[in-house]
């Protein structure tokens, strides 16, 4: 007798495949007439009204040091309230556990490119990271990276499109160095060894993407950022640069100059103190994900707790766009299991739209990310047109449209990876739309940083990365951050290892940490929490990432 057949439930309640069903009933239409681009005045009254960045709710002041009076999401406020991780303690700074000339922290994709730099540049180089070199996010970078080197793009094209997309607060000389070395970079990781996705003919496959006037992205499928962080570490590692894992920077270490001269490292695994001494210093520490601002979840890596701003704030640099925050509209809202995870734009830059629980198309896909994920917010919470999931609702993106419009396979050559993550919880991408809502992607602000990488405040400090603010504005293009992280990574080793070369370092202190506790007791403000937290506080009574 013949096993009986199981047919597979499906993942999807009753009410979602209903709802499918409208999907599938308007896609022929669809496909005849996209949303139309919003005007200038519609964005703005969107955004006014949806964006959490544009309403007061969920920020709140900086009561001390530079930007003092300016607002930030409340944890990281939090954060800048807070007491230092060494504070009362009594360190010994003339026992020096590493000497070097550039000190990075952090093992990302901007560690990784300034590493490779300045030890060409002939520096001897330490790179300290608290979790492992390459847990990054640059590691789980899906879309790709910008860069005009086709026939009919240009620099200037591209710089124009990340100044609208940036709402023209994009420091210019920042962004100018950003779009005049896109072709560069590209050639620079390809020598090196990163294959990105080309045509028969040996020539770049490049894909549009939201605010993009050209076709600018260049693509490994949808694991960019883990095929450069790949070739990166391996490169990193042919050098012999030092790495010391699991070891976090706590605090900026001075001399009596008031110069950038290492930091003090704290052991993850034992808690040990350890003292690094350094003519020069690098912070490539990434985003702030993990915390979770206005309560969304996160595409972030486990190590994304803003802890570089909090350093360098303590120092004395400034920060610029802290208060705003990108919100990409699509991270998967369901199954639970994946929920904030990223679902690539480029899912969108080949053909998916986002649509209602009616079937309808309720915004042009490829709108810049702030105007897109407002669009979603809007759907869901004032129109009242989201999907009901667990906790919440959220938008279709029409996933099948892809092969409809390129055929059979696109999918699994495209999105290998987008096309796994659901196929794991029984969503099969390819027959069915799948379920989004934002989540917390990127710190569109930082430290603010000069021409060459280094912070105007405290000489031989550089930063890099999405530690660094001033070259998105306040919202940054897709694929501009993979760009920014080895253009100006590399930009930050150039620069540290030139000023390491004849950087003195006087006598250590850390008295700026000691001055900058006092502000906080002055101001009544202790919060009765440590900073940089390092690590994410996850506990069952967290309330992070509900549906906002
Ligand atoms: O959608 C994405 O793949 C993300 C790209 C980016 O943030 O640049």
């Amino acid at each position: 007798m013949k096993p009986k057949q199981m047919t597979k439930p499906s993942p999807f309640t009753p009410h979602m495949l209903e709802s499918i069903r409208k999907v599938e009933a308007t896609r022929g239409v669809r496909l005849q007439n996209e949303p139309r681009r919003l005007s200038a005045d519609e964005k703005r009254v969107l955004l006014d009204e949806f964006h959490p960045d544009y309403g007061d709710k969920g920020f709140s002041k900086i009561e001390i040091g530079p930007n003092a009076g300016e607002k930030a999401p409340k944890e990281l406020t939090a954060l800048l309230h807070s007491k230092s991780r060494i504070s009362g303690l009594d360190l010994d700074l003339n026992k020096i556990d590493f000497d070097t000339d550039v000190l990075i922290i952090g093992g990302g994709g901007a560690g990784a490119s300034a590493a490779i730099e300045a030890k060409q540049a002939g520096s001897d180089v330490l790179i300290v990271t608290k979790l492992r070199m390459g847990d990054s996010n640059s590691m789980m970078a899906e879309g790709g990276i910008q860069a005009s080197d086709k026939d009919n793009d240009s620099p200037m094209q591209h710089y124009l499109d990340a100044m609208g997309g940036g709402h023209y607060y994009n420091k210019p000389e920042l962004l100018k160095h950003l779009v005049m070395q896109g072709a560069e970079a590209i050639r620079w990781l390809e020598s090196l060894g990163v294959m990105f996705d080309k045509h028969q003919d040996g020539t770049m496959m490049t894909f549009p993407g939201g605010g993009l006037s050209r076709k600018r992205l260049h693509a490994c499928a949808d694991y960019t950022g883990a095929e450069i962080t790949r070739v990166l570490k391996d490169e990193v590692s042919n050098l012999g640069i030092k790495i010391v894992d699991y070891t976090a920077a706590v605090e900026l270490i001075l001399d009596k100059d008031g110069n950038a001269a290492g930091a003090v490292l704290m052991n993850m695994l034992t808690g040990e103190y350890l003292i690094a001494r350094a003519k020069t210093v690098i912070i490539a520490t990434g985003g702030a994900g993990r915390m979770h601002y206005h309560g969304f979840p996160t595409t972030n890596h486990y190590g994304a707790t803003a802890d570089g701003l909090v350093m360098a704030y303590r120092a004395g640099c400034n920060l610029l766009y802290q208060d705003t925050i990108q919100y990409h509209p699509t991270g998967t809202a369901y199954p639970v299991q994946l929920f904030g995870a990223l679902v690539t734009e480029k899912v969108r830059a080949v053909g998916a739209m986002l649509i209602n629980v009616e079937g309808e198309a309720f915004v042009h896909p490829l709108e810049t990310r702030d105007v897109a994920a407002s669009a979603i917010i809007r759907e869901c919470h004032s129109h009242k047109l989201g999907v009901d999931i667990p906790g919440g609702a959220g938008v279709w993106l029409d996933t099948p449209m892809i092969e409809i419009i390129h055929g059979e396979g696109k999918i699994a050559s495209a999105l290998p990876g987008m096309l796994r993550m659901f196929m794991n919880y029984g969503i099969d991408m390819r027959q069915t739309p799948v379920l989004v809502y934002p989540t917390f992607h990127y710190q569109n602000g930082g430290v603010e940083i000069e021409a060459s990488g280094n912070t105007s405040r405290i000489h031989n400090l550089f930063i890099a990365g999405e530690a660094a603010g001033g070259i998105h504005g306040r919202n940054r293009l897709l694929g501009n951050s993979m760009l920014d992280v080895i253009v100006f990574g590399r930009l930050a080793g150039q620069s540290a290892a030139k000023a390491a070369k004849t950087a003195k370092i006087g006598s250590l202190t850390l008295n700026h940490v000691k001055e900058y506790e006092s502000q906080i007791a002055a101001a009544k403000l202790d919060t009765g929490d440590i900073s940089p937290i390092l690590l994410p506080k996850y506990t069952r009574d967290v309330n992070f990432g509900k549906f906002q």
